[in-house]
């Protein structure tokens, strides 16, 4: 199948294996609902992304592992000993970063819709500070000492890229709702001297514009931000900021389904420290955030059919699992692979809806899809399901979070 990676996820016999061992005693062995990561593939993703980008770099590269894709513990000890950095969004991920070994230096917190009291915490952490608004740094005044370091987070002024128009996050709009991030590139300057004036040193300037994108096409749209973010770091260094590092977010996306291109990292790696390095910008280290590209196709989500039934012709499998466990189908209509734990080589012959437990007619992982037909008590394998799974998960209808398995 498209999505077989060997030594990883493989269909062998006819039964789907994860990491080398069969999926569905994986599911009996621990239980369901489940999700199961590979660790190797973890460990593998993450040398692949940090290691091209360090071929091209002149300077230092610093790969901030975005932990809201995944903030499971044995997988940011694993980042940390790979020598990743992190990217927190609130102070209880910044602390759970701490917990798991992380160097509080090593950490960079970016949040949106900041309030005093998450700075308050940060600043006693002792978190860098990547601001959002000019509304964060006039409040930061009053809660954090003369000669803090923090960061600038700006929007290039230009739309953004993004799978989906929820993950948009740059630009003025998406799908005529505005976005809520960042400092528009005009008040940059602005922020920086407002900074200055309080006493903080500004020592960052940061982007991201989008999650989940792959194509050539989309790959540009990011290249030209690229463009305006090292002309803003220029005009910061030309001011007196002293620039220890450069951000260019995350967003590289992965497969979910057959006809999605490859995420072009080479490309992207190669043409990013080349504007770098035309540029001449001066500052130590140049930083990436991915989350999804570094954890997406590690995991599955290990679910059983509990009902099968038939309406109207239309065959629904239930599942012991909901949107309260994977969100994506549901927030961003995305599409994941479901495989038949068991029945992997089987044909593929029944039209099947596979339908979650949650009271909601929308709780469905897939409509009308070609698979073999499940029988009760098989185990169904949702594909990519190590981003923006367990992370999003919640306890709708009351029910329990699923089980995590670091393989
Ligand atoms: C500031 C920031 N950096 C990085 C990321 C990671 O994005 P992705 O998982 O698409 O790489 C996000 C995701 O929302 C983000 O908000």
């Amino acid at each position: 199948m498209w999505w077989e990676i060997p030594n990883h996820l493989e269909v062998k016999n006819g039964e789907l294996h994860i990491a080398n061992a069969p999926a569905a005693e994986t599911a009996r062995h621990f239980g369901t609902p489940l999700y199961v990561y590979n660790e190797k593939r973890i460990a593998d993703v993450y040398r692949r992304f940090s290691e091209t980008i360090e071929k091209y770099a002149q300077k230092k590269v610093r790969i901030h592992y975005a932990m809201k894709a995944n903030s499971n513990e044995g997988i940011l000890r694993l980042l940390r000993r790979e020598g990743a950095w992190i990217d927190a969004v609130s102070p209880e991920e910044a602390r759970k970063a701490l917990e798991a070994g992380f160097p509080k230096d090593k950490i960079l917190f970016t949040g949106t819709s900041v309030s005093n009291n998450d700075m308050k915490q940060l600043v006693e952490l002792g978190i860098r500070i990547n601001v959002d608004s000019l509304s964060q740094v006039r409040r930061l005044r009053n809660i954090a000492p003369a000669g803090t370091e923090l960061s600038l987070r700006m929007d290039p002024g230009i739309t953004g890229a993004s799978g989906h128009w929820k993950t948009m996050t740059a630009g003025r709009e998406s799908h005529g709702l505005p976005i809520k991030f960042s400092i528009p590139e005009s008040g940059v300057i602005t922020a920086a001297q407002l900074a200055r004036d309080y006493g903080f040193r500004v020592v960052g300037l940061h982007e991201h514009i989008g999650s989940n994108w792959r194509t050539d096409e989309e790959v540009n749209e990011f290249l030209q931000t690229v463009d305006v973010v090292l002309e803003k770091a220029k005009q910061l260094t030309a001011m007196g900021c002293e620039l220890e590092f450069v951000s260019f977010g995350g967003g590289p996306g992965v497969r979910y389904m057959e006809n999605h291109p490859e995420f072009p990292l080479e490309r992207y790696a190669e043409e990013t420290c080349r504007k770098v390095a035309a540029s001449g910008i001066e500052c130590e280290a140049l930083c990436f955030e991915p989350g999804r590209y570094l954890v997406a196709d590690s995991g599955l989500l290990l679910m059983e059919v509990v009902d099968v039934k038939e309406r109207y012709g239309d065959v629904i499998a239930g599942v012991n699992s909901g949107f309260n466990h994977l969100i994506r189908p549901v927030l961003y209509d995305a599409h994941h692979e479901i495989i038949n734990c068991t029945k992997a080589g089987e044909k593929a012959d029944t039209v099947v809806t596979v339908a979650g437990n949650l009271c909601e007619t929308g709780d469905v992982f897939a409509a009308k899809r070609v698979m073999p037909k499940p029988e009760e008590g098989d185990i169904l394998a949702v594909h990519n399901a190590g981003a923006y799974g367990f992370s999003m998960a919640s306890h709708y209808n009351l029910r329990s979070l699923p089980q995590e398995v670091l393989l």
